[in-house]
């Protein structure tokens, strides 16, 4: 488990590297080990008119189900982010980006891992993130 961890972690560090974010200066990198055991990444891409830039997070779900469609489900994420001068900063998933998630875990127990402050890692459930989740009724995915 250590090393989906640690390879998914490589490649949102390497994926940050290509953000388009020319306006926050905030560079960030998401990886996703899906159920398939395909791996998906994606970087935040901002854009001059603010509000419609992307999470780095929603383009690797965006990656993720244009390869496997309606299966596409998350096993394991890692975000991490670094700032202009490349230095590792605090990711904690944006609230959107939380249920862009739980969109595709089978249950809320999938683990996310993000840089935080001064290189560390932390590591929570899907659950811990957002806990009382909304779900459309009806639409529990199996
Ligand atoms: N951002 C992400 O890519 N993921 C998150 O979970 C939080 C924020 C991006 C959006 C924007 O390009 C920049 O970070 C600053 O908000």
């Amino acid at each position: 488990m250590t090393a989906n961890r640690d390879a998914l972690i490589a490649l949102a560090r390497e994926i940050c590297t290509r953000a388009h974010a020319p306006y926050s200066g905030i560079h960030v990198g998401a990886a996703i080990r899906a159920a398939s055991g395909a791996v998906y990444g994606g970087t935040n891409v901002e854009n001059s008119a603010y509000p419609i830039g992307n999470c780095a997070e929603a383009s690797a779900i965006a990656a993720g189900v244009a390869a496997e469609g309606a299966s596409f489900r998350i096993a394991e994420t890692a975000v991490w982010a670094v700032d202009r001068d490349g230095l590792a900063i605090a990711i904690s998933p944006c609230g959107g980006c939380r249920q862009r998630l739980r969109e595709f875990v089978v249950d809320g127990q999938v683990l996310v891992h993000f840089s935080w402050q001064g290189e560390e890692l932390r590591t929570a459930t899907v659950d811990e993130l957002l806990p009382f989740a909304f779900e459309l009724p009806g639409t529990r995915k199996p």
